[in-house]
């Protein structure tokens, strides 16, 4: 909440800077203009292509008395691509209760400043939501193409109620994600508010050059059916990404880096209930070849989740972790990947790095290491306190073989369990004792 009156503030204050004395005009350009959200302060190294200027403008018509506005959606936008600012109106409801497939799209905005709702329709979406394969994913509506920007101050709602409670009673439907990125190759994701989402609230596949700010996540089931899977973005090949200066309320990771997923820079976030930021899974799936690479995070904080910095991966042998959630026996390389500031407070792990995701036997794990390497990582400048569940451990840090995880810094990692200790687990991480206090081992 409080981030929002933040964000209305700094929306405030930029309108006012553009036109300092020229109030009225002022008002009209806080509705038209496209805000400004460079990369900062780091980049990802890969230079993001310019967006024209946007000449003409098309309002999206709403149907009214919660009937699918997916018609006067899709006529807007082709009728403003190429081009256009397409335009969600303040103070409206559009209801999307249709699977949009907007993968054409090129150089258009799309301003929403009103809400989009979609249908609580679970037959419906069940059966026609986008498949996008991996981690069985599916979408409300696939956005790609080139050049799009999204911004707005509005929100998009995913009705989520209905998902978690249908989840509960079955752990085998697929509950779309909010907002699926797929096959984006430039543009920018700002200044909107997520509500609600089934389950990922994004998801950024075959994507480059995308850069994500201001994104507001908030939504929770309000009975005992958890809202579960909420993470806020898992990024899938894709590359030369940003997340940055966002506000996220979720019980998932806050980031998750799957398979493929390079140059990538995550910062100025505050991460409150999640499971951290988090390399993977990676090596889920026998024989392929997952890679994440080039990865920087920085000024991050975490609060109430699992973990601060996480990297899983799964172990050398296929395993069934849970019904809906098995593998392992994968291939690949997580390397050059730095966390760089961040503040936790009640993180059961300020670290966790594990080679034995989704395997409870430890002896199994290490008898088949993970064919997936992790090297040159660096965790750095972390500061705060961890919750009671491991006290006195504050960290993790167990590979399934020394020959397998290289080059892991730890440096400037001040993080304390509430009884005042900094004790962490070790096991065939080279180089861990001297960087930190193992005190158990596996
Ligand atoms: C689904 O939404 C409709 C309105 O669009 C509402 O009448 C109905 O009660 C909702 N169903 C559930 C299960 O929430
Ligand atoms: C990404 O692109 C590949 C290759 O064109 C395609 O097979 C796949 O379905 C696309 N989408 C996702 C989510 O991987
Ligand atoms: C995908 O769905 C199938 C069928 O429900 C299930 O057997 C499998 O475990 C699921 N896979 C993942 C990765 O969730
Ligand atoms: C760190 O992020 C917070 C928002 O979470 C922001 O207010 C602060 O200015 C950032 N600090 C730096 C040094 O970038
Ligand atoms: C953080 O999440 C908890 C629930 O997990 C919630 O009670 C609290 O209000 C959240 N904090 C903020 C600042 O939103
Ligand atoms: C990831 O990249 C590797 C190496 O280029 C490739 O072998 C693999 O098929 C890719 N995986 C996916 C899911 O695209
Ligand atoms: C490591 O990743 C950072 C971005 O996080 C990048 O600037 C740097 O060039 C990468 N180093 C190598 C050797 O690729
Ligand atoms: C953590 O959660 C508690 C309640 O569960 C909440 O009071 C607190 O505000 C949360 N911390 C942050 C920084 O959101
Ligand atoms: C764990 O794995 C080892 C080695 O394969 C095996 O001998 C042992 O029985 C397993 N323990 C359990 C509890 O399954
Ligand atoms: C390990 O613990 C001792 C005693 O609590 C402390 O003095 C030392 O700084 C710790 N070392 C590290 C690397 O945290």
């Amino acid at each position: 909440m409080r981030f929002s009156y933040l964000a209305a503030a700094l929306l405030e204050a930029s309108v006012a800077f553009a036109a300092p004395s020229q109030e009225s005009h002022a008002l009209e350009e806080r509705s038209s203009s496209r805000p400004k959200h460079p990369a900062h302060p780091f980049h990802p190294g890969h230079h993001f292509p310019d967006s024209p200027k946007r000449t003409k403008t098309c309002t999206v018509k709403t149907h009214g008395k919660g009937k699918d506005d997916s018609n006067y959606i899709l006529e807007a936008i082709k009728k403003c691509n190429n081009g256009g600012r397409v335009v969600f109106s303040k103070k409206t409801t559009y209801v999307v209760a249709t699977a949009l497939d907007l993968t054409f799209l090129k150089h258009v905005d799309l301003d929403i400043q009103g809400t989009i709702k979609f249908s609580n329709d679970t037959d419906y979406w069940q059966k026609n939501a986008f498949k996008q394969i991996y981690q069985n994913a599916t979408t409300f509506f696939q956005l790609g193409g080139t050049d799009v920007n999204v911004y707005g101050g509005g929100t998009l709602d995913g009705n989520g109620q209905v998902w978690y409670d249908l989840y509960a009673k079955d752990i085998y439907i697929l509950r779309p994600i909010l907002f699926g990125t797929i096959g984006l190759h430039g543009g920018v994701i700002s200044d909107i508010k997520l509500r609600y989402s089934p389950q990922w609230y994004n998801f950024v596949a075959n994507s480059t050059n995308v850069v994500f700010s201001n994104i507001d996540i908030e939504g929770d089931s309000i009975n005992a059916n958890p809202a579960k899977n909420t993470d806020g973005w898992d990024t899938y090949r894709s590359s030369n990404i940003v997340i940055q200066n966002s506000h996220i309320n979720n019980g998932d990771d806050c980031v998750s880096f799957k398979p493929n997923s390079t140059d990538i820079v995550v910062q100025n976030l505050i991460c409150n209930g999640s499971h951290g930021i988090s390399v993977g899974s990676l090596g889920q799936y026998k024989g392929q070849v997952d890679i994440v690479k080039n990865v920087y995070v920085y000024n991050i904080s975490m609060s109430n989740a699992s973990d601060g910095a996480r990297i899983k991966v799964w172990p050398g042998i296929s395993s069934a972790f849970s019904g809906d959630l098995q593998g392992g026996g994968g291939l690949g390389q997580v390397s050059n990947i730095t966390y760089d500031t961040m503040q936790v407070s009640n993180v059961d792990y300020a670290v966790e790095i594990t080679q034995c995701y989704g395997q409870k036997n430890l002896t199994l794990c290490n008898q088949y290491p993970s064919s997936l390497v992790i090297k040159d990582v660096v965790i750095k400048h972390f500061r705060g306190t961890t919750s009671k569940k491991y006290d006195p451990i504050v960290g993790y840090l167990v590979c399934s073989s020394p020959s397998v995880c290289s080059n892991i810094l730890i440096e400037d990692v001040v993080v304390t369990s509430p009884k005042g200790m900094n004790s962490w687990t070790c096991g065939n991480v080279p180089g861990a004792s001297g960087m930190v206090n193992c005190t158990t081992s596996t």
